[in-house]
């Protein structure tokens, strides 16, 4: 039995009274997904801002209800059996939300209390530690920084044991340290058999973390794979430069940009040598020339930006 499963899930938005007005309908936030998560795994839902990330994690928490499809968690139909199926899931949310009139301990016992588990304090203790929230403990919540409201939500959502563990983009705008210590617990959980369901900006962390990734692109899943498959789906090389001079159009598309260096994809030599000539007619200088294996964000970038090359584009 699948962890979680996602069978031709759709969200549509109603219009806005703007948008009724003017004859418009109403968004499509999630269109069509159907996949499933296998127990034990590391998964990565990637995509850009609006591609309806959050949208599906809200249906998949019972918090939405799905315009049309189905959402399971182990087998518990999220909708028909909510409480068996939110029993088996944490979901740390994207937005900080939390109760500003407890401390961190309080905060954890109520949210045991509301899944039915006293005496829960010893693996209150054990999150509070393995978060770093040890010293915080009698801490008011509205005392918290960002950082530490955030390894909160984290302990909040785990405070059940649950089997699956969704995190929504629980990196976005903290610190290194706090990366680090989440991810080594988190990793740490699914070593011992837990799910993880993860949406991130960070690239970089879904290479290295997740077994599989699944891509969304304007509430379609556009690639669905393993880690490893999607990295060699991508040109396999990159064209790294840097230059002061605006690339054309053609190029500039499909290239990662940041500052005076650009990085450009590349299936071969050959590719490479076509790059270069295209810059050359365009009169752009560059310095600096080498290259790289392309990572996660290379590929993202790839199918983010349609099927073709530069190159396909450039001609
Ligand atoms: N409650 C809502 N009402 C109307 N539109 C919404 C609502 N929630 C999200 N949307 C829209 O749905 C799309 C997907 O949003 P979201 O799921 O938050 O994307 P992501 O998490 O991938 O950034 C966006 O265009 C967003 O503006
Ligand atoms: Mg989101």
């Amino acid at each position: 039995m699948p962890a979680i499963s996602f069978q031709s899930v759709c969200k549509t938005f109603p219009p806005s009274r703007q948008q009724r007005a003017l004859g418009q309908p109403g968004l499509r936030a999630v269109d069509d997904v159907t996949f499933r998560i296998e127990e034990g795994e590391f998964f990565g839902l990637l995509g850009p801002n609006g591609a309806g990330k959050t949208t599906l994690i809200s249906m998949l928490a019972g918090l939405s209800r799905p315009t049309a499809g189905s959402v399971s968690v182990h087998g518990f139909d999220v909708q028909r059996d909510y409480a068996q199926a939110r029993r088996h899931l944490g979901v740390v949310p994207q937005e900080l939300v939390f109760d500003p009139f407890f401390n961190v301990r309080e905060a954890l016992r109520i949210q045991s209390g509301y899944f039915g588990i006293k005496n829960n304090d010893s693996w209150i203790d054990e999150l509070l530690h393995s978060l770093g929230l040890a010293d915080k403990a009698t801490a008011n919540m509205r005392q918290l920084s960002g950082g530490m409201k955030r390894r909160v939500l984290v302990a909040q959502a785990l405070v059940h044991k649950p089997q699956v563990i969704v995190l929504d983009e629980p990196t976005a705008g903290v610190d290194v340290e706090l990366r680090q210590t989440l991810w080594q617990f988190v990793a740490k959980l699914n070593k011992q058999g837990s799910t993880v369901l993860l949406t991130t900006h960070y690239l970089e962390e879904a290479e290295a973390l997740c077994n599989r990734i699944a891509m969304l692109k304007q509430g379609r899943v556009i690639a669905l794979d393993r880690t490893s498959e999607l990295l060699k789906s991508a040109a396999s090389n990159v064209l790294r430069f840097k230059t002061d001079m605006n690339l054309p159009w053609a190029l500039a598309q499909h290239a990662r940009i940041t500052g005076r260096i650009v990085q450009l994809p590349a299936k071969n030599a050959h590719e490479v040598e076509q790059l270069l000539v295209s810059l050359r007619e365009a009169g752009v200088t560059v310095e600096d020339v080498e290259m790289r294996k392309a990572d996660l964000e290379d590929v993202f970038l790839d199918l983010m930006a349609g099927e073709q090359t530069p190159l396909e584009v450039a001609r």
